[in-house]
């Protein structure tokens, strides 16, 4: 099979391509097969102290449009392997932190070390090193989603039958492999998941992943979580932005919640959920919206209780200062009518409320 590419599929092919040195080497076992790939976790543990070091030194980035502040003065350092998630509501400016990593957009002031290259003066090498998977799905609909992959594998110098293979591979993995006709037919998830094996069949060392698992149904999202998962298990780094908690949770080694340009809170999962011991989280179910409207408006008197969140007509969140002894006087009075009390661990979406005020979702 041959194809014709246009002009505008080369400049769009460039998105992936940024450079056509050659492939990471260490990095041959990454899509060798996904499906054996955890027999290979010893690389992980077995690791020399240098192989432990940060490959991303992020300091004082920030990114300015016009008035706007998108990205203030962030900072974060990851290490090799690792996987490294930036989590926050829609504007947070992940997108932006991830653009000018990726060298598609200049900083207005800070600098980024990665792998020993600093953003401002080696963009370059930079470019020869990473993969990217945009937010907004960058394919050729008129292509086959074999004939999307190859074109980037062999724009980044990868042989016709390496990349036919590799391609094939890929797309078999992501549950799309038996699709032979235009992408222009394709559901929005089905793109969602070539424009992954699109940013990543010259598996590059490091990855940025940019809500990779926006918009997929759940069946989807969890083929998409287990490919990542393999992949961090030969050792590539990655990074990855999203506004679910569940996914950031799931994946990451570490965490950085993100709000309005800022880094407000960062650590591994546990460490964030640990991070406001003093506050219990609390789930009250009512018979009937009334008395749920009822106890919510008696809760909102008491100081100690941080927020309420409506999770259903009649289901409602309650994290509050202290423990039960705390609450139990507050309950009696209030929320007299409970159908169901329910303590709960807390999450990450309750970490920013608390830091906030706001859900992740708003
Ligand atoms: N090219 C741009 N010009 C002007 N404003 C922008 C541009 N790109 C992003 N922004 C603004 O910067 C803020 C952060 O955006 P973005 O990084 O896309 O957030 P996120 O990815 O967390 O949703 C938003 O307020 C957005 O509207
Ligand atoms: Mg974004």
């Amino acid at each position: 099979m041959s194809v014709c590419f246009s002009k505008t599929m080369i400049k769009n092919g460039l998105h992936y391509v940024h450079n056509l040195k050659p492939l990471n080497k260490n990095m041959d076992l990454v899509l060798e097969d996904l499906s054996v790939i955890s027999n290979h976790q010893a690389y992980n543990i077995n690791e020399s102290k240098s192989e432990r070091d940060i490959i991303i030194d992020v300091q004082s980035l920030e990114k300015k449009f016009g008035d706007l502040k998108a990205v203030d003065n962030v900072s974060f350092q990851i290490k090799k392997g690792e996987l490294f998630s930036l989590l926050g509501p829609n504007g947070a400016g992940k997108s932006t932190t991830i653009r000018m990593l990726t060298t598609v957009l200049n900083p207005t002031s800070g600098d980024a070390i990665i792998d020993d290259n600093s953003l401002k003066k080696q963009k370059n090498q930079i470019k020869s090193i990473i993969g990217v998977c945009p937010q907004d799905i960058v394919i050729f609909d008129v292509l086959s989603a074999e004939e999307n992959v190859r074109f980037v594998a062999e724009m980044h110098g990868i042989d016709k039958k390496s990349a036919r293979e590799e391609s094939k591979k890929l797309l078999q993995l992501m549950n799309i492999g038996g699709r032979k006709d235009a992408c222009k037919n394709f559901s929005g998830g089905m793109k969602r998941r070539l424009n992954l094996v699109m940013g990543l069949v010259h598996k590059p060392k490091i990855l940025f992943l940019d809500e990779p698992s926006a918009g997929l149904d759940p069946q989807a999202r969890r083929l998409v979580w287990d490919f990542i998962r393999n992949l961090k298990k030969t050792g590539m780094t990655i990074i990855l932005t999203t506004h679910d908690m569940v996914e950031a949770d799931l994946l990451s080694d570490h965490i950085a919640i993100m709000d309005k340009g800022k880094i407000i809170a960062m650590g591994t999962p546990n460490e964030l959920k640990k991070k406001d011991m003093n506050v219990s989280n609390l789930e009250l179910e009512f018979h009937n919206a009334q008395e749920l409207n009822d106890t919510q408006k008696c809760l909102k008197n008491y100081d100690n209780i941080k927020n309420i969140q409506k999770i259903s007509d009649i289901k409602i969140s309650v994290s509050f200062i202290g423990g039960i002894p705390t609450l139990k006087n507050e309950i009696l009075e209030c929320a007299i009518k409970v159908k169901n009390l329910l303590f709960r661990d807390p999450t990450l979406e309750d970490i920013f409320l608390n830091l906030t005020g706001r859900s992740l979702r708003d």
